[in-house]
């Protein structure tokens, strides 16, 4: 599917929205298109990956598919086998502290976990580390003030996170499964990108909405608007020789 465009949104969109009853086929046309945006700035076949906070391994089993070398990272057991068996080789590991030595990895891939972490400078900061001087960084989050900032309790997190998370337990019985500051965390658009511009280690390659059809990079440099219209941030960073 041609990225950007209103037909590979509105496909990723219509899988989203049946994730629940039909998660394979969600992940697995997500897992296709990163793999294709990563393809636009480097062949998969023969490189090592790097896939951080990888969860059951969509993304690592799509990228072994295209002939890269993918290694999954994951801390949380329930995570890794959310899916059944965890990929092959899958580690259990902290993204901040990786099993990896510097510099192996042509790319360092982590998608929708930069709003797990308290401490996503850190947890960058490991990603560079491990990634070859040249080699790429695939970052990608959705920040707090998205639409789906809230994750399951979202577009009610514009009330507040309490409120939201009341709101859902009242309507569905159960916890939600992220609370505020314990294992989500309201990371900015405007904030992350000023952090990145200054670190030395790493220079933005693109800094773009992952999943908006049109005018993809434009939205993220309007302070204000990038914070609600961005929806999910792409950041693709190349390692400083
Ligand atoms: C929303 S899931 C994303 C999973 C997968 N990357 C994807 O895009 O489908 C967030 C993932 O981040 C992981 N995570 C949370 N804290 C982490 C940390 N400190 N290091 C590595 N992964 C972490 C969680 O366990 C979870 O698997």
């Amino acid at each position: 599917m041609k990225d950007p465009s209103l037909r590979r949104s509105l496909t990723l969109f219509r899988a989203f929205m049946n994730e629940q009853s039909d998660p394979e086929s969600c992940y697995r046309l997500l897992a296709e298109d990163a793999a294709s945006q990563l393809r636009r700035y480097v062949p998969l076949e023969g490189s090592t990956i790097v896939d951080v906070g990888g969860g059951s391994g969509h993304f690592t089993r799509e990228f072994r598919r295209q002939g890269a070398h993918s290694f999954l990272f994951e801390p949380d057991t329930r995570e890794l086998t959310a899916a059944g068996r965890p990929v092959e080789g899958a580690v259990l590991a902290d993204g901040y502290l990786l099993p990896v030595a510097d510099g192996v990895a042509d790319v360092c891939f982590s998608s929708n976990v930069l709003e797990h972490v308290a401490d996503p400078q850190t947890f960058l900061s490991e990603m560079v580390r491990v990634t070859k001087p040249g080699g790429l960084l695939y970052v990608s989050f959705t920040n707090w003030y998205s639409p789906w900032g809230g994750h399951e309790t979202a577009p009610w997190h514009y009330l507040g996170a309490d409120r939201a998370r009341a709101r859902y337990q009242r309507r569905t019985g159960r916890q939600a499964k992220h609370t505020l500051g314990e294992n989500l965390f309201a990371v900015h658009i405007g904030t992350t990108l000023r952090q990145v511009r200054v670190r030395e280690d790493v220079e933005i390659v693109t800094a773009r909405s992952r999943y908006w059809p049109f005018l993809t990079s434009a939205i993220t440099r309007v302070p204000g608007l990038r914070e609600i219209a961005t929806w999910n941030l792409l950041l693709i960073l190349r390692r400083c020789h």
